[in-house]
């Protein structure tokens, strides 16, 4: 990679704990406290992913869910991101969900970030969560460790505007940077079928700049680009490294973490399509013979 072609990016935070500990509702107060004046109405979440502006940089934000058997987008998300934030209910402190998402985030090797979350509750004891982050190997920086660990409320908006204020440090440091010019890739983060617009997908560009019009491959799946939507709804012609959209124009469904991967003509990866497919097919039947 040439150093003088790369920009800085968005980073990409994800919000992982134990089911319940308020990751979406993290993230929806952030939204709200960053969103433009008379736009109010329109803070609805249009995918699992979006980015602010903090003092005029993009962060891009990740949502996952806490239930087991998300196991593997939790696996994803870490692969995908930058920084975690690892969200811990102040009166429940850390549980499986809150393990399972850390041991993730270390096999990751990214950076760790903690919100103990719910610190409007009576039932609130910070001191034990603490006491138990250090346990875990994280071990808040005000008692003596380099874990960053912010007491917020989602609720009651206490310390969202540090919590963003330390993300926004940290990314820095980590100095992140992307080629815009290079072919595009992205990561898929979730995937659907809508009615009308076939498999959709929110990606992550990791690198180049995604346009409308673009042939792309995906896993053993090929794809144009049809439609790009942003995090509010609103269809856009190109998006840069770091930044979540709504991809549509797969000839099938897409896994969460498959790479689109553009590619100069549709010949082309209808070609890589057909061969990845046979390759498949291949596999199946030598198990199908083994087996028997
Ligand atoms: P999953 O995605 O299901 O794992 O949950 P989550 O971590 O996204 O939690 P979610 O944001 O859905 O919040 C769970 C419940 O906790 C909801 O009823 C929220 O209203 C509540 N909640 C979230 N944050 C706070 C908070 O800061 N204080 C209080 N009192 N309640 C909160
Ligand atoms: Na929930
Ligand atoms: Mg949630």
């Amino acid at each position: 990679v040439e150093e003088d072609k790369l920009e800085l990016r968005a980073p990409i935070i994800t919000f992982m704990g134990h089911v319940d500990h308020g990751k979406t509702s993290l993230l929806d107060a952030i939204r709200k406290t960053h969103v433009v004046t008379g736009e109010a109405g329109g803070i609805t979440q249009h995918i699992g992913a979006y980015s602010v502006f903090h003092d005029g940089k993009p962060i891009t934000f990740i949502d996952t869910p806490g239930h087991a058997a998300f196991s593997g987008m939790r696996a994803r998300g870490a692969n995908v991101t930058d920084i975690v934030i690892l969200v811990v209910a102040a009166d429940d402190g850390i549980m499986p969900q809150t393990r399972e998402a850390l041991n993730h985030a270390k096999a990751a090797d990214v950076t760790i970030m903690v919100a103990i979350n719910k610190c409007d509750l009576p039932a609130a004891n910070i001191m034990r969560v603490k006491s138990q982050l250090q346990d875990i190997g994280l071990a808040p920086v005000d008692w003596g460790g380099d874990t960053e660990c912010m007491e917020v409320s989602a609720k009651s908006g206490q310390g969202i505007e540090s919590l963003l204020e330390t993300m926004a440090l940290q990314a820095e440091v980590l100095e992140l940077k992307a080629d815009p010019k290079a072919p595009a890739r992205a990561t898929v983060i979730e995937s659907s079928m809508v009615e009308g617009k076939g498999p959709v997908a929110t990606v992550i560009v990791r690198q180049g700049t995604l346009k409308v019009g673009q042939p792309f491959i995906c896993g053993p799946h090929w794809g144009k680009s049809k439609a790009l939507i942003n995090d509010r709804g609103a269809p856009i012609k190109e998006v840069r490294p770091g930044m979540p959209v709504e991809l549509v124009g797969f000839s099938d469904m897409p896994h969460v973490g498959d790479e689109v991967v553009v590619m100069d003509s549709e010949r082309s990866v209808k070609k890589l399509s057909e061969e990845r497919l046979e390759e498949t097919r291949q596999k199946k039947l030598a198990v199908t013979r083994r087996s028997t």
